[in-house]
């Protein structure tokens, strides 16, 4: 495994032993941490947090993991940087690839981590794109395996809007590890026909499966995992909100659905996530649309198969994962 050096941008630049290995060194260092046993490998190393969107879980876990790697980490945001206005993602890339060890990047279209990367001269770590969310897929897959045991053949069915972020990391994601995915939803939100066709090369040789389906009943039958995320992501415009409810109405996750999948079925969602009005936009969205929640009922949010919080704790355990093996000269 050589992992020194390198920017996790997106699932598809890593092996599904690469992947494996992350996977497991996160667990590692989860029980560590519990176990109360440091682990500051990376002390006097300094990263750079870059977020032109918002953030709670990935800001928090960079930072969070940073601490406990020994590093010091520095947090910009859209509005206090000349990121973008005043300065070019290539110009920003050298400056600061000169002063820090890494960057993490949150931002919009995927080439702006890849250009950022391109120039930085040190790791960059994509911290979600419009296209792309991968270390959100590492957390995911550690709690999937932390519920089963294993990865490969489980029934993983996202229901909604497919053809965002979640949706395609996801499906590749599945893809790598030889899982087997459903992307059920209306089909104007089915993925990238080309991302598709890529998936199921690589489904060839780990024997993952990749399905698309619009009959949520059907597509949940035998799901180990009904995964969703927000019907209207950040940086898409309010007016879209009318249409999204009325096409993904009928995929929002419900108690019945839960039922019709595997009786070990589980619940999971990147977050935040739209189950009641205790938020600013769920309470707007009822006085507009009389609806109290959205892609998931609270029912589900709030039952004994919802693993959503373990899920958000490990994010950090993964991203620290991350840092850990593309900054260390040492193997661990
Ligand atoms: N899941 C996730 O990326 O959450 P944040 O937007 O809070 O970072
Ligand atoms: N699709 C969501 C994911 C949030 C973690 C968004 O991009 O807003």
């Amino acid at each position: 495994m050589n992992f020194k050096g390198r920017s996790f941008l997106k699932l598809l630049d890593y092996t599904p032993e690469e992947i494996e290995y992350l996977i497991n060194l996160s667990a590692r260092l989860k029980a560590e941490k519990k176990q109360g046993i440091a682990h500051r490998h990376l002390v006097g190393k300094n990263i750079a947090l870059i977020f032109e969107k918002t953030s709670t879980r990935t800001r928090c876990a960079f930072e969070v993991a940073g601490a406990d790697l020994g590093m010091h980490p520095v947090y910009l945001d859209s509005q206090g940087s000349q990121i973008g206005k005043k300065e070019s993602i290539a110009d920003t890339a050298r400056v600061l690839g000169g002063m820090f060890d890494g960057i993490e990047y949150r931002g919009y279209g995927q080439e702006l981590v890849e250009e950022l990367a391109k120039h930085a001269g040190v790791p960059v770590w994509n911290g979600l794109t419009n296209e792309f969310h991968p270390t959100q897929i590492l957390a995911d897959f550690l709690t999937i395996k932390e519920q089963f045991g294993y990865l490969k053949g489980i029934k993983l069915v996202y229901m909604g809007d497919a053809r965002y972020n979640m949706g395609n990391s996801l499906m590749v994601g599945c893809a790598k590890m030889g899982m087997h995915i459903v992307l059920c939803s209306n089909k104007k939100y089915f993925p990238d026909s080309e991302l598709v066709k890529t998936c199921k090369e690589i489904a060839k040789q780990t024997g993952a499966i990749i399905e698309l389906s619009e009959n949520p009943m059907e597509a949940v039958k035998g799901a180990k995992v009904i995964y969703t995320d927000v019907w209207v992501s950040m940086g898409e415009p309010d007016s879209v909100w009318q249409e999204r409810i009325s096409d993904l109405t009928p995929y929002r996750v419900t108690k019945t659905l839960m039922e019709n999948a595997d009786k070990d079925c589980v619940f999971m969602h990147c977050l935040p996530a739209f189950h009641d009005l205790k938020t600013a936009i769920g309470k707007t969205i009822y006085e507009k649309y009389g609806i109290d929640c959205m892609e998931v009922t609270d029912e589900v949010f709030e039952s004994r198969a919802s693993v959503v919080f373990s899920e958000a704790e490990n994010r950090m355990h993964t991203i620290k994962a991350v840092m850990l093996a593309t900054l260390s000269d040492k193997e661990f």
